[in-house]
């Protein structure tokens, strides 16, 4: 049989990907064999040190960056990667800044708006027509178990990750005729830099847990079957569904 997914001669870009779920992502696209372009904010260590696990690993990796705070970020961005742009597209980069509802500031918006919103709508105006051009195009939007089932401190965060799926399933609906896929994966808890403060507390930790049918909480790895199934070549029919990669929080009631 045919190997599955397989992505030689495909160029990648996964935002947010000096760590994290975004770096996980990359190196499972890394090895179905596209070439990928890893990004973040900085030019931190963290980032160099991602580009050089890829390429230890065989994959052909450069690294990118750009700080979506800045209005121009994502044009600088896509400058960085050349006219003929990408064929896969994640969209994972994010900013969350927990609040109380009525202590969120106009600045705490802003910038969540233009790093979990915004740069996705530009990076798609901007990389879109390459992938047009050629008939072929796979993007993923990274949204969240909370687009379903928002938390009481992360009101805009929540409400943003909602409005980017609704962008995917919308642009999935216009862009179909071009070869091009637009599906949203949302993950529940994984274990990263942004909790991992918060599930320090056992306590807090064992509440999680007994939220999640599955019964633990996810690792960054546990996300890359989605990505990679919706990135497939032998996906071309598959576009604007929503994807939970929750261990099944999303069935549970507590
Ligand atoms: N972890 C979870 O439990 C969870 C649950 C549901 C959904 N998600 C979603 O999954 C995705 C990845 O989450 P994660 O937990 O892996 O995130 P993370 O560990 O917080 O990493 C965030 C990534 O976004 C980049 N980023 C942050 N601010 C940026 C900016 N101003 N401009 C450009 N890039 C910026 C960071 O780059 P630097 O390293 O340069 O700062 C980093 O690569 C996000 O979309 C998140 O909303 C995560």
């Amino acid at each position: 049989m045919a190997e599955f997914c397989n992505l030689a001669g495909k160029t990648a870009l996964v935002t947010g990907s000096s760590r994290g779920i975004g770096f996980a992502l990359a190196r499972g696209l890394g090895a179905r064999g596209a070439r990928v372009f890893l990004h973040g904010a900085s030019d931190s260590p963290k980032l160099r040190s991602a580009a050089d696990a890829l390429k230890a690993d065989g994959v052909s990796a450069a690294a990118v960056v750009a700080d979506f705070a800045r209005p121009d970020g994502p044009d600088a961005l896509a400058r960085q990667l050349g006219p003929e742009g990408v064929d896969i597209l994640i969209l994972n980069a994010s900013l969350q800044l927990p609040k109380p509802w009525n202590e969120i500031s106009d600045d705490d918006m802003l910038a969540q708006y233009r790093i979990d919103f915004m740069s996705s709508v530009r990076l798609i105006q901007l990389l879109q027509p390459a992938m047009a051009a050629r008939k072929w195009g796979r993007i993923v939007t990274v949204g969240s178990l909370q687009q379903q089932r928002p938390l009481r401190h992360m009101a805009v965060y929540s409400a943003l990750k909602s409005a980017q799926e609704n962008l995917a399933r919308n642009f999935a609906m216009q862009f179909a005729k071009d070869g091009i896929t637009v599906n949203n994966v949302a993950p529940g808890t994984i274990r990263t830099d942004r909790n991992v403060a918060a599930l320090a507390d056992k306590a807090y930790e064992r509440k999680i847990e007994e939220a999640i049918p599955a019964g633990f909480i996810g690792a960054p790895e546990d996300c890359v079957s989605a990505v990679v199934m919706l990135c497939a070549p032998e996906s071309r029919y598959i576009t604007g569904v929503d994807l939970m990669v929750d261990g099944g929080k999303h069935l549970s009631s507590v």
